[in-house]
């Protein structure tokens, strides 16, 4: 676990601007009983969820990198920069535009980012929080002023949808931040960051097939092997732990208690995994922010569209204490803690 709120660096950074886009198509939770053996009752009473948005295969509007493309545009504005002004693209996603090049660079073309250098971070789920660490780390070295940080899915393009245990989880959506410089000293700024990742967990969630251990062939297509597979009671019980532990460091960390936390964004999996964790840290649910009921588990999207809403809502106000809390395949986990 790698804890990173150094007071002795001049800077720190701040998200300053925030963004999100879905894609148009909802799939309701009733469109899905009639392709699978299941039922909304089922899948609103086991994980919270009543539709997702897909994108449609394809179109060049719905691509991986135009959600990104129209999330990044929208926490430019918000916090007041051009695309000239980004240091950085830091892409966080496990279903890329194409393997190579990275989404990162098709986004840099598409903004016209010029100054920037653009990587993709596959770190599933919890992506997102491992590039925000990563631009807090860059921000406080001194390496960059202005990082963009999206965290975007297509994950319906690996999703099989002949497995009711899986395809009923998954949604696409795009998030993305604005990080900025401030000074050390500043209220506002990120805290801390906590991440961690188990590789001896890699059988738990993941795509088998589609890299070069197993390239796709007729034969891994057949077993539907180049799609996402899931031990969904193992990976519950493990999210619940992790989670619990992770937002219990963030707020330990930086000497607090649970009750200072005004808004607490776990990832998005599952309403069960979320309020089993509320329960295990005497978190009250009022003060939780859920979007899964709309968009089903986004992956490395669900914490910055969360967060956009909020944001934009009004609940989040300049002041709060924001806890961001995840974790996804790999095995990967992370908190982060800031102050808005
Ligand atoms: C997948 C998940 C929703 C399943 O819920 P669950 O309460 O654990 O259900 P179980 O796996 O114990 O299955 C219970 C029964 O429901 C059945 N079932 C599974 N999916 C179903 C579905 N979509 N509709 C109806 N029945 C279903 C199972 O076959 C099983 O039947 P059985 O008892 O006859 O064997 C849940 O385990 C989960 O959300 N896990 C975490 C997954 C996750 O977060 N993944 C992403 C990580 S980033």
């Amino acid at each position: 676990m790698t804890p990173s709120n150094s007071p002795t660096t001049l800077f720190a950074s701040r998200i300053s601007g925030t963004g999100s886009a879905f894609p148009e198509g909802r799939l309701t939770n009733q469109e899905l009983a009639v392709r699978v053996d299941t039922s909304d009752e089922w899948i609103r009473e086991r994980t919270g969820i009543s539709e997702r948005r897909i994108a449609k295969p394809g179109d060049p509007n719905e691509f991986n990198s135009s959600l990104g493309y129209r999330a990044a545009l929208k926490a430019l504005e918000m916090a007041g920069k051009r695309p000239e002004d980004i240091d950085q693209i830091l892409y966080a996603t496990c279903s890329p535009d194409t393997l190579v090049p990275s989404t990162a660079c098709w986004l840099q073309a598409k903004l016209g980012a010029k100054r920037a250098w653009a990587v993709d971070i596959n770190a599933a789920c919890s992506g997102f929080l491992y590039g925000l660490s990563m631009a807090d780390t860059f921000v406080r070295a001194g390496q960059s002023k202005t990082i963009l940080v999206v965290g975007a899915e297509v994950l319906s393009s690996f999703v099989n949808w002949e497995d009711r245990t899986s395809c009923i989880l998954f949604g696409d959506a795009a998030g993305a931040a604005i990080v900025e410089r401030t000074s050390s000293d500043s209220p506002q700024r990120i805290l801390s960051s906590h991440l961690h990742s188990d590789g001896t967990l890699t059988d738990l969630l993941g795509m088998p097939a589609g890299g070069s251990r197993s390239p796709v062939t007729a034969d891994t297509i057949a077993l539907k092997q180049n799609f996402l597979q899931m031990k969904g009671r193992e990976v519950f019980k493990v999210a619940v732990k992790t989670l619990a532990d992770f937002a219990q460091t963030a707020i330990e960390t930086n000497g607090f208690k649970a009750e200072d936390i005004d808004w607490f964004i776990p990832h998005q999996a599952n309403l069960r995994i979320i309020e089993a964790v509320a329960n295990r840290l005497d978190f009250p649910m009022e003060k939780v922010l859920l979007n899964v009921e709309r968009y089903g588990n986004t992956s490395a999207a669900t914490v910055p569209t969360m967060l956009d809403e909020a944001v934009r809502d009004g609940r989040i106000k300049p002041g709060h204490l924001v806890l961001l809390d995840v974790f996804g395949a790999g095995l990967t986990y992370g908190s982060i803690l800031m102050r808005w």
